[in-house]
């Protein structure tokens, strides 16, 4: 990759991302991410939790019991769409999901998890199954506090870290005077950068 725009771009792409990380109302702290049902495509909004452009790779957290984690562990393959309408920049990613469970990884992330959001993952039915009545999928004892250590331990059997490893983004920066699109893609230590039409 050696036009100064396209490192640019790149650059850009990293700074927008890591803001994310640290600022919970940025435009791409929630992204949709897509995966195949079978033939067909799903899609969610999901909350971003990590990223490093260097190791190409971001992640998300979900429940283990969820329809995403069944389809993903038949067919790995993901896409990914972050949008800003302030920056006017859609920034889209391919590649293959890990999904780690009960690991080194997840044990450091949930410790890490604050305690109101671990009770997401305490439900007593699965995500996404069909309930005869309403009920919020957090167990009586904690709808109305936060869990202590304890109780909570029942919500980690059922934390994952979906690991979106990326092998191409696909940046489009909207502008009245022409748009700006291109594509990174990722083989070993190279990113190959390549214009493609808006
Ligand atoms: C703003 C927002 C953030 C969300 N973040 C997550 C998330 O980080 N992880 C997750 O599993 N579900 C998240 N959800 C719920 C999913 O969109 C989805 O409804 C749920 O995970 C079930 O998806 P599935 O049936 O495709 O597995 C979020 C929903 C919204 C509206």
């Amino acid at each position: 990759m050696k036009k100064k725009e396209f490192q640019e771009i790149y650059k850009k792409i990293d700074d927008l991302m890591s803001e994310a990380l640290k600022d919970s109302s940025h435009p791409y702290r929630t992204f949709s991410l897509a995966t195949v049902d079978e033939k067909m495509p799903s899609l969610r909004t999901v909350v971003l939790r990590d990223f490093s452009l260097n190791k190409q790779y971001f992640d998300c957290h979900s429940d283990l019991r969820s329809p995403k984690i069944k389809e993903l562990n038949k067919n790995r393959k993901f896409s990914a769409l972050f949008y800003s309408s302030e920056k006017k920049i859609q920034l889209r990613f391919n590649g293959t999901v890990e999904i780690f469970h009960q690991n080194s990884i997840t044990k450091e992330r949930w410790d890490k998890v604050n305690p109101s959001s671990k009770r997401c993952y305490m439900g007593p039915f699965n995500p996404s199954d069909s309930l005869e009545e309403y009920h919020p999928n957090i167990p009586d004892n904690v709808q109305f506090k936060n869990p202590s250590d304890k109780d909570s331990e029942l919500g980690y059997n059922n934390f994952v870290i979906i690991r979106c490893n990326f092998n191409e983004i696909d940046f489009l920066r909207l502008k009245y005077s022409g748009h700006t699109r291109c594509k990174f893609t990722f083989e070993k230590e190279d990113v190959n950068a390549s214009w493609v039409a808006p």
